[in-house]
């Protein structure tokens, strides 16, 4: 099977080294990748914004399975083209990338499916979302209704703060505040039925202690020893399922990774959000850990039939990813500062470098975007794991390196959402 990943970041980097590990898959593309995806596949230098371009890439190289990573290029509806050229695509339409696209749209679809989540009211004017806020009360959750790179949620007790953040948007959801431990839920899905993944833990926020602004993610672990017997199954019953069917009823079947973004609440786990892809880096501890072919499964569903492989199987253990960013993250992010020590680490077994934002110059390996690389590693449990990822990012360096030292040092939950209210 020849496959094209369609992206830059870690995901994707993750995502071509697992689809490299499937000895069903011959060959493994990228548009356009990073240097790091550049040693698991043949890069190719075409926007992944463009449907057409990646359209007539894919069917260039003779591609069987297209594989989109993130929501910038899905929301716009790059797959479309992809599947009318006759090539199957992992990720969904422009009509199914709705469900991450318009939380708007997400919040209808899970009243309309019966999903637990957060009750939330839509807003245009100023008076709408005072009412709102105060019909919920505080801690006030305010969403910008669109696309925002992880900058459009503000959760915050300040009354103030919270109508300021809705007065910068167009149309926001106010929500009620979800109170316990985060976790996401990767499902794929075929537009029938879906298969999960791990569960895993994303540290979202940029420093130590779940401290100061949200970032796109620094570090992430797999699996939740501390979630208890039966939540991924009531999640597939209780959110997936339902979704699903609704989505099919709206003519948008979801083909790809529905992402559920979730809080185990005293009654039970609600949904925090939809995404519609593999979350980042979240996904690169749960692959990792995959034992199964990933190409075969990502096939079937694309195919629509996902009854076609046996349900993914994983290595016991557990795997820890530790994200390095640059100077300036997440406000901005610092190009072009030399990274050294990569290359020591290809040699170990457990341990990998993660390419998101670096760029390959006449000065070697350099910064190029907000999280640079992310060390991952896996062990016998999350203590082994972890100890294993930090000697890595010990070993690695560039100029105003920032990472976190927590990362799986303590399932995130209370402190982190404490810190959420500063
Ligand atoms: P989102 O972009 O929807 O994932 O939101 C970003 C972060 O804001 C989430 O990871 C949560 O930590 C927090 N958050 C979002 N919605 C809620 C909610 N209803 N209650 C509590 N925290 C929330
Ligand atoms: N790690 C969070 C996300 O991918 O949205």
């Amino acid at each position: 099977m020849r496959t094209l990943v369609v992206g830059t970041g870690g995901r994707e980097h993750a995502l071509a080294i697992a689809l490299s590990r499937d000895p069903g898959v011959s060959e493994v593309h990228a548009a356009p990748g990073n240097p790091g995806i550049g040693e698991v596949a043949t890069l190719h230098d075409v926007d992944p914004m463009d449907g057409a371009a990646v359209a007539a890439l894919a069917t260039s190289i003779g591609a069987d399975l297209v594989v989109v990573g993130p929501e910038a290029p899905l929301v716009a509806g790059v797959a479309d083209p992809v599947r009318e050229a006759g090539i199957a695509c992992f990720g969904p339409s422009r009509a199914a990338a709705r469900l991450e696209g318009s939380k708007a749209f997400s919040k209808d679809v899970m009243a309309v499916a019966g999903v637990p989540t957060a009750g939330s009211r839509t807003c245009t004017t100023p008076e709408e979302v005072a009412a709102a806020l105060d019909a919920f009360g505080a801690p006030y959750v305010v969403k910008d209704d669109a696309l925002a790179a992880g900058k459009g949620v503000v959760v915050t007790s300040d009354r103030d703060e919270a109508l300021a953040h809705a007065a910068g948007c167009e149309r926001v959801v106010v929500e009620e505040f979800l109170d316990g431990p985060e976790f996401s839920l990767f499902v794929v899905c075929d537009g029938t039925v879906g298969r999960p993944l791990l569960p895993a833990q994303d540290f979202k926020r940029i420093f130590d202690g779940g401290r100061g602004p949200n970032t796109g993610g620094m570090g992430s672990y797999a699996p939740l020893a501390w979630l208890p017997d039966g939540i991924v199954e009531t999640v597939m019953t209780s959110v997936v399922e339902p979704t699903l069917a609704e989505m099919q009823r709206r003519d948008a079947p979801f083909v790809g990774c529905l992402y559920v973004g979730l809080a185990l609440t005293s009654t039970g786990p609600r949904v925090i959000e939809f995404n519609c892809r593999f979350g980042d880096p979240d996904t690169q501890p749960v692959l990792a850990l995959l034992t199964s072919p990933l190409g075969a499964l990502l096939s079937a569903a694309a195919a629509g039939d996902l009854s076609a492989v046996p349900a993914p199987t994983f290595a016991d253990g557990a795997a820890v990813t530790v994200v390095m960013a640059s100077a300036g993250y997440p406000e901005g992010s610092s190009t072009g500062d030399v990274i050294v020590g990569t290359e020591m680490l290809a040699a170990e077994d457990d341990v990998d470098v993660i390419h998101a934002g670096t760029a390959r110059t006449e000065a070697g390996l350099v910064t190029a975007g907000g999280r640079v690389l992310a060390v991952r590693a896996v062990g016998s449990d999350v203590a082994d794991a972890r100890a294993k990822a930090y000697e890595g990012v010990s070993s690695i360096s560039f100029p105003g390196a920032q990472w976190r030292r927590d990362i799986a040092a303590e399932p995130l939950g209370v402190v982190e959402g404490a810190a959420l209210l500063d």
